[in-house]
């Protein structure tokens, strides 16, 4: 049988193309009409598990969407793999925005992909990460080289919370056991140069209900007279930070934790060029927290930022009206220690304590979970980064990412494992974007290097 090398390149057409069909089912989660979709996705993740040589696959039903488990077992007394993935999507939202459909995957070069891309909503986060493990699977079933147990777990939540993961992780913690959880969701810093996520932040989701006059107003005969509740919405939110670009909600900051001056020392040697990302974002300047890095900013740093602000008039022309009501969606990420459903709770006291008394505020808690960081020197960090090394050509640096994957602090506390990040993905990739896409070679660097992690990680646990 030849090496993980030459069967990728002897099936790489194969393997894209059955990606691509993969891609093509519109698997958004957070918008019921594609729930058939989902269930379809489903049962195309469950026969490629199948396909690749499990010996027990399964589609599991919850109060929400299904999760595909699937395991192989060689012999109880070797470690075992647990795969995460999720085979749920981001709306494409705004569709007029990409350069092709988001569901009709297409093969483009970039810049940064001089071998090619495949554009479409889930490429990268998460379908093509998480379909890198099955075929990484496939090949070590048909070289006979899978040198432990392996069990998959692929969610259809991931993008709306993870609800019935949770749900079904405390049900299932025997069916689950495992020495370490893998996981291709995250990203590395370029092709050039792996990286290891070594951490994760929490997440607290809410949104606010403002409202004014029970009823929408002329806004020349009540203007100036009652609170516009746009208005007043937009003064809360801008007060939500200070001249310094800090959170002002009391205690928001309490349990976060400091990193010393030596691990940030660590941090900063991560290559970053300022003016390569202004570029790339089209932006003048940077703006953040006083007293930090751009990458101490998007990672070590708690955040509160608007994702989604309405209300009044939008449609064309002009209509002259003081809307009853303003809403907002915001998220705060979170750093290790600080809990989300307290900071959801300290949100909620201090966003309604400032309103002034002309209006009434609602706050909605939607989802949200805690941050992560895990060391470097577990075995499975260290089967990770020797993997990277083997294919890459040189050591994976540890990156603590801005990103969330609430589930993984679940993982830990239920099952006890630590997760290990191996992603492949880009910052450029557009993931929640117009165009995101990922590239031909991360995805194939991903099935030759998750072989190898598995290699390790039981040389390692001897
Ligand atoms: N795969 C991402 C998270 C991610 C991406 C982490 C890149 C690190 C680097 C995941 O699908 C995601 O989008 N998570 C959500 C949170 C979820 C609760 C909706 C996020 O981070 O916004
Ligand atoms: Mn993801
Ligand atoms: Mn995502």
């Amino acid at each position: 049988m030849e090496s993980i090398k030459s069967y990728v390149q002897l099936h790489k057409d194969r393997f894209i193309n059955e990606l691509i069909e993969l891609l093509k089912i519109p698997s958004v989660s957070a918008d019921a009409t594609y729930h058939q979709d989902i269930i379809k996705t489903a049962n195309t993740v469950k026969e490629s598990l199948e396909k690749a040589g499990c010996d027990f696959v399964e589609i599991c039903d919850t109060p929400g969407n299904p999760i595909v488990y699937g395991e192989k077992t060689i012999n109880k007394n070797l470690p075992t793999v647990l795969v995460y993935g999720h085979y749920d999507v981001q709306p494409a939202d705004p569709i007029e925005l990409w350069t092709s459909p988001a569901f009709e995957p297409v093969i483009k070069k970039t810049e940064i992909h001089p071998e090619g891309a495949i554009f479409a909503r889930g490429s990268c986060d998460d379908k093509g990460q998480m379909y890198m493990h099955v075929k990484a699977l496939e090949y070590m079933i048909q070289s006979n080289t899978l040198p432990c147990n392996v069990k998959f777990m692929i969610e259809g939540e991931e993008e709306i919370g993870s609800k019935s993961l949770s749900w079904f992780v405390e049900r299932n913690q025997e069916k689950l056991k495992c020495d370490v959880i893998l996981i291709s969701d995250t990203g590395m810093i370029s092709n050039q140069q792996p990286s290891i996520t070594t951490g994760l932040r929490g997440l607290s989701y809410v949104e606010v209900e403002v409202t004014g006059p029970n009823r929408d107003l002329h806004s020349g005969l009540y203007g100036g007279a009652v609170a516009n509740p746009i208005n007043v919405l937009a003064k809360m939110i801008a007060s939500l930070h200070d001249e310094n670009n800090r959170i002002t909600i009391p205690g928001f900051y309490d349990k976060v934790q400091e990193l010393s001056p030596e691990e940030r020392a660590e941090m900063a040697k991560a290559p970053f060029i300022l003016e390569e990302y202004k570029k790339a974002l089209d932006l003048n300047d940077i703006y953040g927290e006083k007293g930090y890095a751009t990458n101490e900013r998007n990672s070590i740093r708690p955040t509160l930022d608007v994702n989604g602000i309405w209300g009044g008039y939008t449609g064309e022309g002009a209509k002259t009206v003081i809307p009853s009501k303003a809403f907002a969606k915001i998220s705060m990420r979170l750093v290790p220690n600080q809990d989300w459903e307290e900071i959801t709770e300290l949100f909620t006291n201090h966003f309604i304590s400032i309103a002034p008394a002309g209006v009434k505020v609602k706050v909605k808690p939607h989802h949200g979970g805690q941050g992560y960081v895990t060391p470097t020197d577990s075995i499975g960090y260290k089967a990770a980064n020797k993997a990277y090394t083997e294919t890459f050509g040189v050591p994976a640096i540890p990156v603590r990412s801005g990103g969330s994957i609430p589930i993984v602090a679940l993982f830990e506390k239920e099952l006890k494992s630590k997760t290990i990040l191996m992603g492949f993905g880009l910052d450029s990739d557009a993931i929640h974007s117009p165009n995101e896409h990922f590239g031909v070679f991360n995805y194939l660097k991903g099935i030759e290097t998750i072989p190898l992690f598995y290699k390790y990680f039981v040389e390692l646990s001897k």
